[in-house]
């Protein structure tokens, strides 16, 4: 395994398509069954990242931003944002895109965190994240950023 890889080396597109077994009583795509995508693309990026088991240990910042139709495509994007040690946080974008125009729309976003385990189920070293381009690095701040301020509240909420 590499001590060090880029997030492009990881990143995933994956797509779905809308059916009836997955809307809501709006007929539009369920909120559990977005989630759940995100989360198996997450993993794989997570997976690919350290070449081990991995698990969800957190997921921020979900954001709903448009709905999407019955028969329309999904496409999930996942890219490595964050390493820590052992945890691994992925940026995850799902646009809804017409199948009849082409046209797509973001849909969702969220951050999801994972944990490395080795073969005792215990948290293990993952490989340290290069960030190359503009976004990559904008991306490695801010997922620094949320994870420092989500320290930060959780100290002081249970301090008070
Ligand atoms: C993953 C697990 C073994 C880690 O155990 P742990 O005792 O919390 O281990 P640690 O305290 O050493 O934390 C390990 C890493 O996870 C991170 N972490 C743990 N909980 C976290 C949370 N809620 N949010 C963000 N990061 C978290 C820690 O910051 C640490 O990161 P680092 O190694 O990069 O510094 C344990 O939390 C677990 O089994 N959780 C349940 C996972 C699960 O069932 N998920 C759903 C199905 S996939």
């Amino acid at each position: 395994m590499k001590n060090t890889k880029n997030p492009s080396e990881t990143e995933i597109m994956m797509r779905q398509m809308v059916m009836p077994g997955d809307t809501n009583v709006h007929g539009t795509i369920f909120g559990g069954t977005i989630m759940s995508w995100m989360d198996i693309a997450a993993a794989m990026v997570a997976q690919r990242h350290c070449e081990n088991p991995v698990v969800t240990v957190h997921i921020s910042d979900i954001d709903f931003i448009s709905p999407i139709k019955l028969g329309y495509h999904v496409k999930i994007m996942a890219s490595l944002n964050y390493v820590g040690k052992s945890s691994m946080t992925v940026g995850v974008r799902v646009d809804s895109e017409n199948p009849f125009t082409g046209k797509s729309r973001k849909c969702t976003k969220a951050y999801l965190t994972f944990v490395a385990l080795d073969e005792f189920g215990s948290p293990m070293e993952v490989p340290r994240l290069e960030p190359e381009s503009e976004d990559e690095k904008r991306r490695y701040e801010n997922a620094k950023t949320r994870r420092e301020s989500a320290k930060k509240l959780s100290e002081k909420l249970t301090k008070s």
